[in-house]
């Protein structure tokens, strides 16, 4: 099947960048990404300098692509009635109410996006599973699908993400592996063939992987969980080499060193961040405990558990360094972002150790070299009176971080290169939960 128009619902992290990369690969085909949101289309059809997502080489390909086959527009009926395949790239955050409310996925912006693609197809589409799902999501999209079209024959694939936000553009032009799943009847291996010539573009043949439909959609939230799983095994024990005089770094390289092992997601941290991690675990846990099996919901929740209890340890220590009160100290809080590299700080440890510091009467100054101010504000909004902080000096936003030794203590929750070195004068003290700073007077993590 030649595809000569491809649509992609939703224009975030994950729909603005992947499609990027399809449309400077495959010149051949018009891509058109669209969003219930029209201010992010007009960011995206706007200055690279101020697109919506931030990622490292990001606005180059879309200075390439955009107006010659990679397009933004507000016309979602339009460009679903025109692709041959559409790709869904919504948000799954967790369920806040209902059944499984806290722990599974809120399925609600997919099956939007299912019923707008009944509504306005009128020829046999590829739906595309992009965002992160539960294992079987497959079968209720066509259920929709079906209940609300008549003629039309919809073929489903899952096709997860496994791009980091940071590092995004490098992953989607270098993928480990790109996983396609689809039906094993006729339709459905002529549909995957379609998606795997896409891919072929630029993905060598032997890391395009197919399967069936549910390996794939539980194959995402596995990889996801078994990443996070190292960094809670390595956080959990940084808590021991905190106690026994051992150091976090030289275990990890140490371990790491054993080639069935390997290097990587060894760094113990303040605690992952991110949209993911946390919720696609809790998706999982839910799923467990929904098919019976509790030994293994509490085994994955478990890496979840380690989290809360390694952003609460960080805070505490800093607390207890102060002897309880931070009542009019004032600490700088580096770093935002949930990682280097992106504007992103969804789930960031930053907004939960924030939160205990201030409520030990902390006052914050807080910086960060790629987060909006007014995301910074909407994260404290969550857990502090934001107006009363500001006028009360309680919480500031600096703009760029200078003089360093005017604060009780400066605390690292990114790993931004810039606070790699920070020179000291004063007896100011660092405290870094990410195990970047260099000063040797820096407490950090597992040390
Ligand atoms: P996001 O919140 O950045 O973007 C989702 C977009 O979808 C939003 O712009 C929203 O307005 C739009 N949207 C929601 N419902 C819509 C509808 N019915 N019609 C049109 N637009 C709609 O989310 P994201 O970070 O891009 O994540 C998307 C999915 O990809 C999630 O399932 C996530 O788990 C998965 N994922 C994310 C990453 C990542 O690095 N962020 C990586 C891999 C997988
Ligand atoms: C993660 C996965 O790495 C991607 O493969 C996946 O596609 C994505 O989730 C997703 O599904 O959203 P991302 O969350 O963007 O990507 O970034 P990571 O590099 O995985 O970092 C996640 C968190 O773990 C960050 O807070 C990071 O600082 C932390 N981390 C990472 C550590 O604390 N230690 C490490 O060794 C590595």
């Amino acid at each position: 099947m030649q595809i000569k128009n491809i649509c992609c619902i939703g224009a975030g992290y994950v729909g603005g960048p992947t499609m990027a990369v399809i449309a400077l690969k495959c010149p051949h085909i018009n891509v058109t990404v669209v969003d219930a949101n029209p201010d992010k289309i007009k960011a995206w059809n706007g200055p690279l300098e101020n697109l919506p997502v931030y990622e490292p080489g990001l606005a180059e390909v879309v200075n390439d692509a955009r107006g010659r086959n990679l397009f933004f527009s507000e016309d979602i009926a339009g460009n679903i009635k025109k692709a041959e395949m559409i790709f869904m790239a919504v948000n799954t955050p967790t369920k806040t109410e209902g059944e499984g409310a806290g722990m599974a996925a809120d399925l609600s912006y997919i099956e939007a996006c299912a019923r707008d693609i009944a509504k306005y197809s009128k020829s046999d589409k590829i739906v595309i599973e992009k965002s992160t799902l539960p294992v079987r999501t497959a079968e209720k999209i066509k259920e929709i699908l079906e209940e609300n079209s008549t003629d039309i024959h919809f073929e489903i694939l899952s096709n997860p993400e496994f791009l980091a936000e940071g590092t995004a553009i490098q992953d989607l032009f270098k993928s480990d592996r790109v996983l396609i799943g689809g039906d094993e009847t006729k339709s459905g291996q002529k549909a995957v063939k379609a998606l795997v010539n896409i891919y072929a573009n630029w993905i060598p043949k032997d890391k395009i992987l197919t399967t069936n439909v549910w390996s794939s959609e539980l194959a995402k939230l596995a990889s996801n969980a078994m990443l996070a799983q190292r960094i809670s095994s390595i956080n959990s024990l940084s808590a021991l080499c905190e106690k026994t005089g051992a150091n976090i770094d030289e275990l990890s390289k140490a371990i790491g060193m054993d080639h069935r092992i390997g290097p990587h997601f060894l760094r113990a941290s303040v605690g992952f961040g991110g949209s993911c991690f946390k919720k696609d675990i809790l998706n999982l846990v839910y799923l467990c405990k929904y098919f019976g099996l509790v030994e293994v919901a509490e085994y994955w929740h478990q890496v979840v558990k380690i989290n809360y209890y390694q952003k609460n340890r960080f805070a505490q220590r800093i607390i207890n360094h102060f002897e309880g009160d931070l009542t009019g100290k004032t600490i700088a809080i580096l770093g935002w972002a949930f990682k280097a590299n992106t504007n992103d700080s969804r789930e960031s440890p930053a907004i939960k150790v924030c939160e205990l510091l201030v409520n030990r009467g902390a006052n914050l100054s807080i910086y960060d070299p790629m987060v909006q101010n007014q995301t910074i504000l909407k994260d404290i909004e969550c857990f502090w009176k934001i107006e009363q902080s500001i006028s009360s000096n309680k919480i500031k936003l600096l703009d760029k971080f200078n003089e360093p030794n005017k604060y009780d203590a400066i605390v690292i929750l990114t790993e931004w290169e810039e606070f790699k070195f920070i020179d000291l004068l004063s007896p100011t003290i660092i405290f870094d939960g990410t195990s970047i700073n260099q000063n040797k007077n820096t407490i950090s993590i597992g040390k």
